[in-house]
């Protein structure tokens, strides 16, 4: 089918220098073309990978700058990424719910006025909390998050779901579990040890990673979670049910195990322990998760296992990037 880019929507995506946003940007890029799908990110300078095509300095807390930029430029959709992560939230747990939240609002007010027609905003599986199950955690289930960052995204799940239910706001989520890739540095997780692992690893160094050996946490591969989320944005309206956020499984697995694939794959790789406060967040996180819902209701299956995701970072991570850190 030939698709003509010039007339298709504008899509916005803020928070696009981070960890996520320099992927997904890519991907839309080459999929809507590159003058059709402009990043915006606080930072002031466009990231170096992302400078084939539109960047704009945006704060996603200047509301009216914000509105009147999309207005102007007749965005149609919006992939809202900008928030602070978990680690970094418990350290400014108001400003970490205030930037987590503001935003949203801004977006979900824009598409209820009619100027944006489908909104992409990610939740976490840190809306869970310690009384929830936590072996294969059920879509539906006791939500008692305890971390600032955990009650951000449960209750901007909550807000998705109304604006969709009484204004008819095309919103759609998905809970990432901790997201692994080597474009960017990752920005404040508790899940990032499994990304800070392999620097280490490649330098030849020994991890002392911040989790205890049999901490089980949900995670991907980013190439999976950019997928998911495509896919997720490009289904029929009617096939997405579920309007605060989908479940989302990719592989499972603890410090000891991941370290053991690296070892496997890199002889000579030594991890010790040494936890620290965000032992008590991921102690609160389930260990896997049922995403049984998103398999049935549009179609998601990951591709990346723990070994393929050990080979690939392993091959693709860029220790220099340490250096501009
Ligand atoms: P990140 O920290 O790597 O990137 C966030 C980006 O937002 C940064 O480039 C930052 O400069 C930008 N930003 C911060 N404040 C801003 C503001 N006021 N205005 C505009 N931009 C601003 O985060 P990420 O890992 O890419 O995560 C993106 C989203 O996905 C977040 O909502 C996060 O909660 C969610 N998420 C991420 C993971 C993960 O493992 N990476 C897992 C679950 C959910
Ligand atoms: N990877 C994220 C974090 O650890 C989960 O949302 O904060």
């Amino acid at each position: 089918m030939h698709v003509n880019l010039e007339f298709m929507n504008k899509t916005l995506i803020i928070g696009a220098a981070g960890q996520i946003g320099t992927e997904l940007v890519l991907e839309l890029r080459q999929r809507k073309g590159v003058q059709n799908v402009i990043a915006a990110d606080l930072k002031e300078d466009c990231p170096k990978g992302l400078a084939d095509g539109p960047y704009v300095q945006m704060d996603v807390l200047d509301r009216e700058s914000v509105r009147s930029y999309i207005i102007e430029n007749e965005i149609k959709e919006v992939y809202l990424l900008a928030a602070l992560l978990s680690a970094t939230a418990e350290k400014n747990p108001a400003f970490a719910w205030k930037l987590n939240m503001e935003g949203l609002f801004t977006i979900l007010d824009l598409a209820k006025e009619g100027h944006i027609s489908k909104i992409f905003w990610p939740s976490s599986i840190a809306v869970f909390g310690p009384t929830t199950p936590k072996v294969n955690t059920p879509q539906l289930t006791i939500m008692e998050p305890t971390t600032v960052y955990g009650i951000s995204k449960q209750a901007g799940e909550r807000w998705c779901e109304y604006y969709f239910n009484n204004y008819d706001v095309d919103v759609r989520s998905i809970r990432y579990p901790g997201l692994i890739s080597y474009t960017s540095l990752p920005g404040g997780g508790t899940t990032d040890y499994a990304v800070d692992i392999f620097y280490q690893a490649k330098l030849g160094n020994n991890y002392s990673c911040f989790l205890s050996e049999d901490t089980a946490l949900p995670m991907m591969y980013m190439k999976d979670a950019i997928r998911a989320t495509i896919e997720l944005m490009e289904a029929p309206k009617e096939q997405v049910k579920i309007r605060s956020a989908y479940n989302l499984s990719g592989c499972s697995f603890t410090p000891k195990e991941i370290a053991a694939e690296i070892k496997d794959q890199l002889s000579g790789f030594e991890i010790s322990y040494a936890p620290d406060f965000r032992q008590q967040i991921a102690d609160s996180w389930p260990g896997s998760i049922d995403d049984s819902e998103a398999r049935n209701q549009w179609g998601w299956k990951e591709e990346f296992n723990l070994q393929m995701m050990v080979k690939t970072m392993l091959e693709n991570v860029d220790v220099s990037m340490l250096d501009n850190a």
